[in-house]
């Protein structure tokens, strides 16, 4: 493994995850907090992109959000979608820069896993070509395996999004390694790699370290409930030092 933070050192970007603002807003079906209010906060901060995840049961975000939140930012904004008919219809209505597109089981807490590529390479490269057509850039959120790094180099598709549950549920050695040779498999694929889910200020920078190839980072969860007693500013400057 590199413990180099240097070698193949890429330009790290904080994608800030808002959907937690929502919930806390949805909890009282009232109109604060606001998510885009938080987004522009994060910019401030230095976030490089607010990621956003619309799920089938509407628990966080709403459609008005992603439409709210795309003309306001200064960035980019990444919304996270299930590769549903519904979703598709909300893309094309609202073009976000980038779509992440997950798996999602109803009912689930969070995200479970990763997309199977894999088993439905067929269909992931239907969807992606429409997205590809809205003019809407697409990344694939993945388990960090070879198969499923193989299976997303596909036409349209230029980054995927290492799922880290993993790393930040059992924080062992072989875990760390597991998304260091997945990263630099898909960077030999000609893929840009991000990652994301369960990041925290604990577990951040081994990962920074173990895989300097990774060029983005989403985390939503972790840096929400940091800015409960930091406030969101000092929240986001701290997962950024993380990341120099
Ligand atoms: N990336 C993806 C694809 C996700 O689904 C999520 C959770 O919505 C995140 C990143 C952020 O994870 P967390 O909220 O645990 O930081």
């Amino acid at each position: 493994m590199n413990t180099n933070p240097d070698s193949s050192r890429v330009a790290r970007r904080l994608g800030v995850n808002v959907d937690h603002v929502a919930t806390l807003r949805q909890a009282r079906q009232a109109r604060y907090p606001d998510p885009l209010a938080a987004a522009l906060i994060a910019e401030r901060a230095g976030a490089a992109q607010i990621t956003v995840h619309i799920r089938g049961d509407r628990r966080h975000i709403q459609e008005h959000d992603i439409v709210r939140i795309a003309a306001s930012v200064q960035t980019l904004l990444n919304v996270e979608a299930a590769m549903t008919e519904e979703m598709a219809e909300i893309l094309e209505r609202t073009r976000p820069h980038r779509v992440t597109l997950v798996a999602e089981r109803a009912g689930e807490v969070t995200t479970e896993g990763g997309l199977d590529v894999a088993s439905q390479q067929d269909a992931v490269a239907a969807f992606c070509g429409r997205l590809f057509k809205w003019g809407i850039r697409t990344s694939l959120f993945i388990d960090p395996d070879s198969a499923q790094i193989d299976a997303s180099a596909i036409p349209g598709v230029d980054m995927v999004e290492l799922n880290t549950a993993r790393w930040s549920e059992t924080g062992t050695r072989a875990e760390l390694h597991r998304l260091a040779h997945a990263t630099e498999r898909g960077i030999a694929s000609g893929l840009a790699i991000a990652a994301g889910h369960g990041l925290t200020l604990q577990n951040l920078r081994p990962l920074v370290l173990a895989a300097p190839g990774i060029e983005e980072y989403n985390i939503g969860h972790a840096l929400i409930s940091d800015a409960v007693f930091l406030g969101l500013h000092e929240s986001v400057r701290r997962y950024l030092e993380l990341l120099e």
